[in-house]
Order: C-alpha cells, then sequence, then structure tokens
C-alpha cells in the first residue's frame, strides 16, 4: 500500500481514546510486571483491561515489587496478586495461572526478562508461567535505548518471536531518565497494547487478512495563504471504524484529512491528505485492491473557484469575493475502479428526510450499505464520542441503531460489511 504506517516504535502518540472493548468481555487475561520503572504504566493496563471485561490475574517478579505494590494491582483488578513460585499453598500457582490465562502480556518486560524467557528459564513465578501456557503471549519490553539496541538484547526479541512471542517494538520517545534524553526503549502506551491484545484475542472473521481502506475526517479547500473552507467532522467515527477492521485481521489504509484526534499508534497505513481533490487521488490509488471501501470522511463538497496567492483583504462591507466551485463526489466517481465483489459503504449525514435522503445516496453513488445519522441529533454526528444511526442496505429493511459509543457503532457496521462479505 502506498502509505505511511502508523507503526508500533514509531509512533509517538499518546491516547486516542478510541479503543474497542469487544474481545475482552469475560477473558482470563494474565498480566505479568517485570522491574522496570514503566510498572506504573501497567497498573494503568491492568485498570483499561478490567474495564474492558476481562478477568485479569496479575504476577509481579520480585524485582517489581520494587517498583510498585501488589495491594495497587489487587484494588486495581479485584483479585489476588501473585509473585511466588515456591512456598505453602503455592505449588501449583505457576501451572493454574498458566491454565487459566486466554492470553499473557507482560508489560514491561526487562531486558533480564527477556533474557531469561528467551532461553527458558523457570527460576520465578512470570517465568514458569510462560513456559507453562499454551495461550498467546504478548511481551511489551521497556529499557534504556542502548540496552535495546544490544546485539544480545535484539537476538533474545529475535528469540523470542522465533517461539511464537508477540514482541512489541518499543516507542521512541524521552526515556525515564532525564539525562538519557530520547531514544526506542519506552514500553508502549497501555492503550496501544490493549489495542494488540484485542487483535490476538479477537476471533477470525471474514474480515481478517482483506484490504479495507476507510475514509476518515474533513477535507479542507484553501481560500488564499491564511483562510480555508472545511466542516466539523472529527474523525472519531473513521477512525473507530479503522481500529476495529485493524483489531478483526484486516489490512487497514486510512486516507485522512486534518483530524482533531490522532490515530491509534496500531498497524493501520496512514495515508494523510488536505483537499477533496487530494482524498480522491488517494481513494482512487488504493481502490484497485481494496475489498471494502468505506467512505466515513466529509469531504468539502466546495472549494473556491481559485484560490488567492495573497491574503484577501476586507473590502469595507462590500461582498466577499469568494466564487465556489463544486468537488468530485468520490464515492461516485470510483464506481468504475472496484474490483469486482467489493463492497462499497457510505454514510449520509442529513439535517432533514434522513431516510429518503440516504435511500437515495445509497442507490446514486452505487453503495452496498449506507449508514445514515441526523445532524440535528445531540449526542450524535460530528465531534461527539456516540452516535445514533440506521443502517440501509440494498435489500432489507433499514436497521435503527439506538444511541451507542462510536466504537461500537464501528463493530456493528463491521459485523454488516462481514455478513455481505
Ligand atoms: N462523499 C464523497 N465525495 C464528496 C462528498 C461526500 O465521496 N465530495 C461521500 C461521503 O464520504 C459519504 C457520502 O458521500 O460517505 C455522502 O456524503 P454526504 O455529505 O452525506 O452527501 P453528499 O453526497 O455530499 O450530498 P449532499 O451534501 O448534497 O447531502
Amino acid at each position: 500500500m502506498s502509505c505511511r504506517a502508523a507503526a508500533l516504535g514509531a509512533s509517538k502518540r499518546g491516547r486516542s481514546g478510541i479503543h474497542s472493548v469487544r474481545p475482552f468481555d469475560g477473558r482470563r487475561v494474565l498480566l505479568g510486571v517485570t522491574g522496570g520503572i514503566a510498572s506504573y504504566k501497567s497498573a494503568w493496563l491492568a485498570r483499561l483491561l478490567t474495564q474492558a471485561g476481562a478477568q485479569v490475574d496479575v504476577v509481579l517478579t520480585r524485582s517489581a515489587r520494587e517498583f510498585i505494590g501488589s495491594s495497587t494491582f489487587e484494588a486495581l483488578t479485584g483479585r489476588p496478586v501473585y509473585s511466588v513460585l515456591i512456598g505453602d499453598g503455592h505449588a501449583l500457582d505457576h501451572l493454574k495461572l498458566a491454565r487459566a490465562a486466554e492470553v499473557m502480556v507482560i508489560a514491561p518486560a526487562t531486558a533480564d526478562f527477556l533474557a531469561r524467557a528467551a532461553h527458558g528459564h523457570a527460576d520465578e513465578l512470570l517465568s514458569a508461567c510462560l513456559l507453562a501456557t499454551d495461550a498467546p503471549v504478548m511481551i511489551a519490553p521497556a529499557m534504556n535505548d542502548r540496552m535495546w539496541a544490544n546485539p544480545q538484547v535484539q537476538a533474545n526479541a529475535a528469540s523470542l518471536r522465533k517461539q511464537g512471542r508477540v514482541v512489541l517494538d518499543p516507542g521512541i520517545g524521552p526515556l525515564a531518565s532525564p539525562d538519557e534524553g530520547a531514544g526506542q526503549g519506552r514500553m508502549q502506551e497501555p492503550e496501544t497494547i490493549l489495542a494488540h491484545l484485542g487483535r490476538l484475542l479477537e476471533p477470525r472473521g471474514k474480515l481478517y487478512g482483506r484490504r479495507i481502506v476507510v475514509t476518515a475526517g474533513p477535507t479542507r479547500e484553501p481560500l488564499d495563504p491564511v483562510r480555508y473552507l472545511s466542516n466539523h467532522s472529527t474523525g472519531k467515527m473513521g477512525v473507530a471504524l479503522a481500529a476495529a477492521a485493524w483489531r478483526r485481521g484486516a489490512e487497514v489504509a486510512v486516507i485522512h484529512g486534518p483530524m482533531a484526534v490522532a490515530l491509534p499508534a496500531i498497524g493501520l497505513c496512514a495515508i494523510p491528505v488536505e483537499t477533496t481533490s487530494e482524498m480522491a487521488d488517494a481513494v482512487r490509488a488504493e481502490l484497485g485492491l481494496a475489498d471494502v471501501l468505506v467512505m466515513a470522511a466529509a469531504p468539502a463538497d466546495f472549494r473556491p473557484a481559485a484560490v488567492s496567492g495573497a491574503k484577501i483583504k476586507k473590502r469595507l462591507g462590500a461582498p466577499a469575493p469568494i466564487e465556489l466551485t463544486e468537488n468530485l463526489d468520490i464515492l461516485s466517481s470510483t464506481r468504475d475502479g472496484r474490483k469486482p465483489g467489493m463492497l462499497a459503504v457510505g454514510f449520509a449525514l442529513e439535517t432533514d428526510d434522513l431516510l429518503v435522503n440516504a435511500a437515495r445516496k445509497l442507490e446514486k453513488k452505487g453503495l452496498d450499505l449506507i449508514v445514515a445519522n441526523s445532524a440535528r441529533e445531540a449526542g450524535a454526528g460530528f465531534g461527539s464520542d456516540t452516535n445514533r444511526v440506521t443502517i440501509l442496505s440494498r435489500d432489507g429493511a433499514p436497521e435503527a441503531l439506538p444511541l451507542l459509543p462510536k466504537t461500537e457503532v464501528a463493530d456493528l457496521i463491521l459485523d454488516r460489511i462481514e455478513a455481505l462479505l
């Protein structure tokens, strides 16, 4: 794909706040914490997992307890915390915990832990659990950048990957010690780890391995060097769709205008654009291989007929000299370039006659699904974290959904897409 990946380890972005919680409901997660300063972030990860509905068993290594206490995790998860391999009443903890776990995550993983895990040590509870589990394992290393770059550490990480463990590259950014500056060694943000765990836990559906192109956010049409024409779209709905499709195993390209929300630092292909014409070009470039196109963006329908090279001056009460011309309708323009069987999904934001207008757009733009929402409803549409939509398809009655978080709306739209694939 002709895109810049919002790749792990390459992003300094923090929290987007948009992560689906679907795959964690009632799942058993074993969270292993080793002795790094990043362990303060593990408390937040435990919190996120618990909030997402997981039952979280926390195992602390001896050195982790130097950094963070078991009471913190006990309070956050509502469950006992484990750290003893050999002791009265604990003889079989490593087997019980390993068997119960549906996924195991070690965050942070120190250089020392990577070495011991790579070589199969079992001299404390966490590494014994690692040897005893059949569940998928994700490891989020955190250390000084020179330690991470050390050839032995790299060899240990490579060896763990060869053993089938998912080892996340550490993030790039300021490191813990004020003398160290920035480098690659930060533990990935808890939200990023949560998103990757979600992808590991998600059962394989029809979107797995498919290519999906999602557009998101507004476009901007320049008027002069200081002004532009745009709309109130923030990109939240498109980002929620992209993240949920990625979690389901799809290869996702996100063609986005200037958004108010950050793309999560997961494996999305980010293709930033500015104008509707640039978005149209990017969509055309991605279309040939796409299995699904979801146009969640709000491209500006008009642009100034001429872009002034100099700032347009006020003219003392005279009408502003701005003439508009219509932009290309991107969705309609893709009709000839769609590969056979490709699904096209549009959105319709209306102030009046919602269903009539949406049905007309479904037909006119040659869509398989259209997601209609009203611009007049509070808590729905641009900027809000929730949306109330009605999904129209080529056959079947319109399906009105209740007011839901956009993350959940995204999953329900993807369910309909999977049903059609
Ligand atoms: N869309 C598009 N190209 C445009 C404008 C919109 O592809 N230039 C897409 C949107 O991404 C959305 C769908 O078309 O999926 C409907 O957008 P909407 O703004 O509701 O409708 P318009 O076609 O622009 O019609 P109108 O503004 O007249 O309601």
